[in-house]
């Protein structure tokens, strides 16, 4: 029998750049998270017997959540719910699974690169039929929804076992348990030349992965040791914990330090590499060598055809706007289009669908390919890895020949984090007003040229985004941009994006900080952060 709970609307549950991300101890409140999957559930597009895929980054909560959402699916007209096994699926293996099995969506529960544990973070994103995020006309329609709900269903029935594989049933609904990595590890096989990385890795390719004890454990276990013959031990933190060990599962140069000075060190192997807590963001450091994700995705778009899956070359590159013009420069070197999205992988979705593009990425450690609808970490390692088994050469290399090919975008993001958001926004209103009289002013030697608040037109369905972020563009092909994060749970979170383009034949090895400071100098007059803040410093540097 579908049991109905009367529910009154909680009025925080806006999606923001990725899902509903909240503090756990919000989702723990009788409702919060059945008004929520109710919404979508009532809003989403999906015929009766339809399938829905489930599974988490393994974070505290995971497991609550999807035996509750495996109750409410039954009471929903789902015919078959897909879990991955222990509730585990990371984000771009769940993109797979709901392509490859025609599922009418799926719940993906993870706050991604946020600490966990009961005082931390959890989250929950809905992902449509192509596997990807659901784009903003769902997302606007699954709020309006959480405005005015006043029930939600779910069935009687005991947990699942999410720890053995198989076939159960919730009333007439089937639960199948399915292998997180299987499916994952096969198209990856598929798009690289496993027979050629196995080799190199005989030949004396060396990696350390840090899957941060987070939900790509499994993967990078099961794909690099077991299928590439990477020593034991190349994953490190590789068991998926509630809480991360306690830190935050965010592939970065403050999070990751740990592999950052093991690849700076004389011991380095010839690539380190580390993803997040839901494994879609990937960091790249070759010996003594970090590539930002920005010339990250500019290198692997100009490499890629190495790999068989991209053999026949790209139908274009996308990037988030905040991500540096490194990727249009190979863009324009192939002969084929670049594509400027606001930030959030939602925005690559269409144009993936279409066929415009084939790779895409965001400075936030995002890359990815058609291949799914999500950006995917271990993907991008991949990819590496395959580039440099059919190369050769070291990451060092590939990053000088590109630079010495192509010019280079120094590039750097500054955050400053918790700070009040009436500060945030008092920063971010003086600033887009100021916008009008920016063209033609120096700040050092730097003028503007241009300045907009950027706005997006989907190339696909016209739909229009608008305060995607500030832009100052100044003269050189330099810019600053600022932005207010879409995916912290307290306070606000302020990024500036500081580039400088270095054409062919300049100082193309220079310490970013030097190259930056004229940049960094502007955008502190510009946009006045210690007079709205009090803050003198960024407090994460990436
Ligand atoms: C998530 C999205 C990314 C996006 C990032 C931006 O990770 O999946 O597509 O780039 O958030 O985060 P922010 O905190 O800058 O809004």
């Amino acid at each position: 029998m579908i049991r109905t709970h009367p529910s009154t609307p909680f009025d925080d549950q806006k999606p923001g750049t990725s899902g509903l991300r909240k503090k756990v101890r919000v989702f723990q409140q009788p409702n919060y998270a059945e008004n929520f999957i109710q919404s979508v559930f009532d809003v989403a597009e999906r015929e009766a017997g339809s399938t829905l895929v489930l599974g988490g980054d393994g974070r505290f909560h995971n497991r609550t959540v999807i035996q509750q959402a495996i109750r409410m699916a039954a009471a929903n007209g789902y015919g078959r719910v897909l879990v991955g096994q222990g509730g585990i699926l990371s984000t771009p293996a769940a993109s797979h699974v709901i392509r490859k099995y025609g599922a009418s969506g799926g719940l993906i529960l993870s706050a991604s690169h946020n600490p966990g544990g009961p005082d931390e973070d959890f989250g929950i994103k809905y992902n449509t039929a192509n596997g990807g995020p659901a784009p903003e006309g769902v997302t606007g329609a699954i709020y309006a929804r959480t405005q005015e709900i006043d029930r939600w269903l779910d069935v009687d029935a005991p947990d699942v076992d999410l720890d053995t594989r198989g076939v159960t049933h919730v009333r007439e609904m089937a639960v199948q348990v399915i292998d997180p990595v299987a499916d994952y590890a096969a198209l990856m096989e598929e798009l690289f030349d496993f027979d050629a990385m196995r080799a190199a890795v005989k030949d004396g390719l060396g990696m350390a992965f840090d899957a941060m004890h987070a939900v790509t454990g499994p993967y990078a276990h099961e794909i690099l040791e077991k299928r590439l013959g990477f020593a034991k031990g190349t994953v490190r933190n590789g068991t998926p914990l509630e809480d991360f060990g306690g830190h935050h599962p965010d592939p970065n140069l403050v999070h990751a330090k740990v592999l950052y000075d093991l690849m700076m060190s004389n011991d380095a192997p010839a690539i380190g590499a580390a993803s997040d807590g839901d494994g879609d963001r990937n960091l790249i450091i070759g010996k003594h060598r970090f590539i930002t994700p920005s010339d990250s995705l500019a290198m692997l778009a100009a490499n890629a055809h190495l790999a068989s899956g991209y053999a026949d070359g790209l139908k274009g590159i996308a990037r988030s706007m905040p991500t540096s013009a490194a990727a249009d420069r190979v863009a324009e070197a192939l002969g084929i289009p670049a594509f400027e999205t606001p930030t959030g992988w939602k925005f690559f979705g269409n144009l993936l669908d279409a066929g415009k593009a084939t790779i895409c990425g965001e400075e936030s450690a995002g890359t990815g390919s058609d291949h799914v609808r999500e950006k995917d970490g271990l993907w991008a390692v991949l990819l590496w890895l395959n580039i440099l088994a059919a190369t050769g050469k070291s990451v060092d290399q590939i990053a000088r020949e590109h630079w010495a090919r192509f010019g280079r975008n120094y590039y750097a993001r500054h955050d400053y984090e918790g700070v009040e958001s009436d500060s945030a926004d008092a920063l971010m209103d003086a600033l887009t007003g100021s916008l009008p009289g920016l063209p033609g002013t120096s700040f050092g030697p730097l003028t503007v040229a241009e300045a907009d608040s950027f706005a997006y037109t989907d190339p696909v369905d016209g739909s229009l985004s608008e305060n995607q972020g500030v832009r100052v563009l100044f003269e050189g092909g330099n810019r600053v941009v600022f932005r207010l994060s879409g995916t912290g749970t307290q306070g606000a979170t302020i990024r500036v994006y500081l580039e400088r383009y270095e054409p062919v034949g300049g100082n193309l090895d220079a310490e970013t900080p030097t190259m930056l400071a004229e940049i960094i100098a502007a955008a502190e007059q510009i946009a006045g952060i210690e007079r709205h803040t009090g803050r003198t410093a960024p407090d994460v540097v990436t």
